[in-house]
This record gives C-alpha cells, structure tokens and sequence, in this order.
C-alpha cells in the first residue's frame, strides 16, 4: 500500500520542530514500527537523518512506543501498543500523522522522542513494597482473595507508555499513577507503606507538572492495556484515607508536644 506520512520533526529539546511529509510504500503485514523503519532506511539511504522514534520489545510490554497516531496515542486500534499495531489497519493511499505525546511533563527530546522519566520518578517514591517476598514460592504462599489478585494482575499490566497522559485534555498521569498505587496497595505485601505510597506517588505526581483528573475517561479508551478509571476511584480512596490518618497522626504528635 502506498501511503503519506506528516511526521513531526524536532532536532533537539529547544529546537523548533515541524511536520515533515514522506511518501513510503508499507506491506499490510508489517507492524507500524516496521513501517517506520523502512522510511528510516530509505531516509539513510539518501544520506538524510532517520526519524528518531522510542521502542524496544516490540511485543507490548515496554511500553517504549509511545507515538500519536492520527491524533490517537497508539493509534485507532483499541488496547493495541505502537508495536502490535499493523498497517493492514490503514488503507491504501491514507495519510498518516505522527507525532509525539503532547504534555508539558514529557518534553520532547527529538523528533517523536519524549522524556517520559517523570513517570520513574512517581514510581521512585512509593511504587515499592518493603517486605521481603522471598522466592517464587514463599510469595505464593500468602493467600490472597481470588478478586482481590485478579484486580492487583489488571493493575499490574500497566506499561508505563504514557498513552493516558497524552490523550487526557488535561495532561493528568492519574489512571498510570491510580494502576500502580491499586497494584500494591490490594496485595497483603504491599500494606506496610500503603498511606506513605498514595501520599508521596500523588505529591510527586502533582510536582511533576501533570494535570488533575476532571473526568472526561479518555485515559481508560486510549489504554494499551485497558486500565480502568475505577483504579482512580479507588486511589481518590486511598488518598483520603491516608490524609486523614496522616492528619490524625499529626494533630496527636503535636498535642503530645
Ligand atoms: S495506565 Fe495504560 S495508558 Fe497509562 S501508562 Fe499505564 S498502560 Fe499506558
Ligand atoms: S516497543 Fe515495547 S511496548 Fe511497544
């Protein structure tokens, strides 16, 4: 099939960038990032700079490949990374655009490349438990409620690609944040640091310049993985939970001094 790309160009994190056009030709049973790295190869042929893009797996798990396609991070197939995306979802003769995620808290470092460490840094501060687990069957052996693992296992399945920031309006990390606090904080490992968790993963997510959850859902149908909004339901919860006893904690401590 032959196809039209409008791609956006960005040498640096300073630099101004611009949509680019290229005419490639893709096999429907290529994955999209197969498709890319044709264009790159033509581009080097010509002695042109290959367009950078993320990626690493290629099977879904990373989360590395992380690119807006026609205006749908990861593009029109529902709960389907870059990379297990196939150009049999395109026809011949469209046009494609593609670009990087849009949020103040990922700039962009070139072309369709993003910093997305924002995201290490949420989960640096509490996205950890503390209990030694021990080996594979020491961790089997805590029993744990068939609904409760099964909501830990969704949660879990998040990738951190960052698709939920890109197509929230407000640029909030809420549902990346809400799978990671909801994984942890419903397993009996995870209990000892679950206020500090929710507490320190919400500040930090605040500092890091994301925008708050005003419900629009957009987060939940552009998911990769199809992380529910119900995990932000349930970190909201959590929050208040733990405000409260934090609250608690420190109204005691300061009427004992
Ligand atoms: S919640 Fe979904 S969209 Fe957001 S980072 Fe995790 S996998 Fe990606
Ligand atoms: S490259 Fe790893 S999820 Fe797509």
């Amino acid at each position: 099939m032959k196809l039209t790309l409008k791609v956006w160009r960005q040498p640096g994190p300073k630099a101004t960038g611009k949509f680019v056009q290229y005419s490639t030709t893709a096999d429907e049973h290529m994955s999209f990032l197969e498709m890319l790295d044709v264009v790159n190869e033509e581009l080097l042929a010509k002695g042109d700079e290959p367009i950078a893009f993320d990626h690493d797996c290629r099977e879904g798990i990373c989360g590395s490949c992380a690119l807006m396609i026609n205006g749908a991070p990861h593009g029109p197939r529902k709960a389907t990374t870059t990379c297990q995306l196939h150009m049999r979802t395109f026809k011949d003769g469209d046009t494609i655009v593609i670009e990087p995620w849009r949020a103040a808290a990922f700039p962009v470092l070139r072309d369709l490349v993003v910093d997305r460490t924002a995201l290490d840094r949420i989960i640096a501060v509490g996205g950890y438990i503390s209990a030694p687990t021990g080996s594979a069957q020491d961790g089997n052996a805590i029993p744990i409620p068939k609904e409760d693992s099964d909501l830990a296992m969704d949660a879990a399945s998040c990738i951190g690609c960052g698709a939920c920031v890109a197509a929230c309006p407000n640029a909030s990390a809420m549902l990346f944040t809400a799978a990671k606090v909801s994984h942890l904080g419903r397993l009996p490992q995870g209990q000892p640091e679950r206020d500090r968790r929710v507490l320190a993963m919400v500040q930090q997510m605040d500092e890091e310049g994301f925008g708050g959850c005003t419900n629009y859902g957009e987060c939940q149908e552009a998911c990769p993985k199809d992380i529910s909004v119900e995990n932000i339901a349930r970190m909201n919860r959590d929050w208040v939970r733990a405000t409260l006893s934090d609250r608690g904690e420190a109204v005691a401590s300061a009427g004992t001094g």
